[in-house]
């Protein structure tokens, strides 16, 4: 371990033995359940746009998320009657129980889409706050599928041909040229991410809770329907009903470099604002740690397609694991990112933005990256992931049937300047909204990471023992901070499972509590039962089980995040052949920003 070039500036593990006890903390993830309600109506704080008054207050979303275990329970029905309460007051009540989920207490609790009149300020930093509310509108249209003789293909960026390219820049400039408080100008819809993701909205009818289309389920939905606003309007600023934007094909070798049609300084495409060290031919590093890794182009690629394997073949295996948790009204943001949004969607973010700028700007923050046109061809290809997603083998790769999920709702302005409301079930099929992906190679689902040769002693108990590190594991008495590689010894409730077990249940890491501040860049990776000998580990390798990142977004209702983090272990404990072992070494590997942890464990999902 030492030797790695990944691991050489870290301070080295320390030397404990480990106590599972202390490992198993409490579920983490939050149920619809831990709630906290304030009723009182969120009053509007400013007036006009150049009139913002600076406030951040700060709720500690931590403390929500994580009841402890014996008060849990009655929290949890108490919480439910309040919120019905509330939902009956706001006329959004869906239905009263759910009995087909057994629980006599759930309760239907979309998401609702933000109420435009109380949007405020956005929240770049304690110091930094902008402002960027879309015009509110008199009236809301509910959307309902477009009609269409012709799918719209999608292309991929760098295969576009010279006609689409003069048609793409002229509707991109006619974009750039309308005023901006026109709703379809590009400064428009820009900010239409600013608001979304940087705390300019509330949830309608919980005034303190920030509402934010990152770090859940919401996130590929909302993203869908954005692009598809943004396309429309571009298809009729050139009268061309059949035009389509395009997709940065990042996961593909050709693909990985900024495709050279948005590297033109006289284009409309171009954006000064990126990191100058990354511009083409440098291929995209889809692991992106904040520096450079110094691999060759060749082995970026390859580390690029073995990331691209874990992500969408071995870490998503599920709906929650692909799409994030569940996020529904009146929980807490940021619940739980799913597999694509963690990576590669955010360390691309990341490895664009201009390290010059003082905030990561524009792609490295959420308040700024749609200010790039590279923006909505990196989403391109995010969306195109959630397609291939579904037509990927395994019965669980389908998406949520959970009305709460399929309710949730957002509104963007249309190519008419009309305000639409979009429910989430009207996005789940590409062709639904009359468009499709160019067919391209995807050379990653051949890549699967390689498997290192690994040795077990026979006869030892446990990994630990095996792998020659136990007097590296720590003591860990969670939470905490990950200011140095800790190795961490984590049961396992069940081994062996069956061929039938395991594709019903995914095993899984579960990362709990993590915490961090959300102005701040952040990335730690993890790694199972990584051993120390010559070879160092990285993406490419078998024992790396993954990573969590994370883009600046500040968010007014609180300077900290606190979240969790998934990752799946079926596939990586076959490859190891250790799916006897009744424990795992857990690695976690600081790479960019302050993090605690607040607990590991493991457990099975089976949506
Ligand atoms: Cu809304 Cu790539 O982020």
């Amino acid at each position: 371990m030492a030797s790695s070039p990944f691991l050489s500036s870290s301070t080295p593990p320390t030397s404990t033995v480990p106590n599972s006890s202390t490992i198993i903390q409490t579920s983490f993830f939050p149920k619809t359940t831990q709630l906290s309600i304030n009723k009182k109506l969120r009053k509007p704080y400013h007036s006009a746009p150049n009139k913002v008054a600076v406030s951040c207050k700060a709720t500690n979303n931590g403390n929500q998320q994580n009841p402890t275990p014996s008060k849990k329970n009655a929290e949890s029905a108490l919480n439910r009657f309040d919120r019905r309460d509330v939902l009956i007051g706001l006329g959004g009540l869906y239905g009263a129980t759910n009995l087909a989920g057994g629980d006599p207490f759930a309760l239907a609790a979309p998401i609702e889409a933000p109420d435009l009149t109380l949007c405020g300020e956005a929240t770049v930093t304690d110091t930094y706050h902008v402002y960027c509310c879309p015009p509110t509108s008199e009236k809301i249209i509910d959307f309902t599928p477009p009609s269409f003789k012709k799918l719209r293909f999608r292309p991929a960026a760098h295969l576009v041909t010279d006609d689409y390219l003069v048609k793409f820049k002229t509707a991109l400039q006619k974009m750039k040229d309308l005023p901006d408080d026109d709703p379809r100008s590009f400064k428009s819809q820009a900010e239409v991410h600013c608001a979304y993701c940087n705390g300019a909205y509330d949830q309608v009818g919980f005034p303190d809770q920030n509402l934010q289309v990152h770090f859940s389920w919401l996130f590929q939905p909302f993203h869908r329907f954005y692009l598809y606003f943004y396309e429309r309007i571009l298809g009729t600023l050139i009268d061309d009903p059949e035009f389509a934007i395009p997709f940065w094909n990042w996961d593909t070798p050709d693909g990985m470099p900024i495709p050279a049609i948005y590297n033109d300084p006289s284009s409309p495409l171009y954006d000064s604002k990126r990191n100058v060290a990354h511009l083409p031919p440098v291929p995209a590093d889809l692991d992106f740690n904040g520096t450079d890794r110094g691999l060759t182009a060749e082995e970026q690629i390859q580390s690029n397609l073995k990331s691209m394997y874990r992500q969408m073949v071995s870490n998503s295996k599920t709906a929650s694991l692909f799409h994030g948790e569940a996020y529904r009204a009146g929980d807490a943001p940021s619940p739980g990112m799913g597999s694509i949004e963690n990576i590669p969607h955010t360390p691309i973010h990341r490895w664009v933005g201009d390290p010059r700028e003082d905030n990561g700007e524009d792609m490295g923050n959420f308040y700024s990256a749609g200010r790039d046109p590279l923006f909505y061809a990196h989403h391109g290809n995010v969306d195109r992931m959630w397609a291939l997603w579904k037509q990927l083998p395994g019965k669980k790769r389908t998406d949520f049937t959970d009305t709460d999920w399929l309710d949730s709702s957002f509104v963007f302005y249309d190519e008419n300047k009309n305000l639409i409301r979009c429910k989430v079930r009207d996005c789940l099929e590409t062709k639904t909204l009359g468009y499709a992906y160019q067919p391209v190679d995807i050379p990653w689902l051949k890549s699967k990471p390689n498997p290192r040769k690994y040795k077990k002693k026979k006869g030892s108990r446990g990994v630990a023992k095996a792998a020659g590190i136990k007097s590296d594991v720590i003591k860990s008495v969670f939470p905490i901070v990950l200011n140095k590689i800790v190795r961490v010894e984590v049961p396992r409730p069940r081994t062996k499972r069956s061929k039938y077990e395991k594709e019903d249940e995914e095993e899984v890491l579960v990362i709990q509590n993590i915490k961090f501040k959300n102005d701040e860049a952040v990335k730690f990776d993890v790694y199972i039962n990584d051993e120390d000998d010559e070879t160092p580990t990285g993406p490419q390798d078998s024992e790396f089980a993954g990573s969590f990142s994370s883009v600046p977004h500040r968010q007014k209702s609180s300077a900290e995040i606190t979240t969790g983090l998934k990752l799946g272990l079926t596939d990586l404990l076959e490859d190891l052949d250790v799916e006897g072992d009744d424990s795992i070494i857990v690695t976690l590997v600081p790479r960019t920003g302050k993090v605690t942890i607040g607990g590991l464990k493991i457990d099975f999902v089976s949506s």
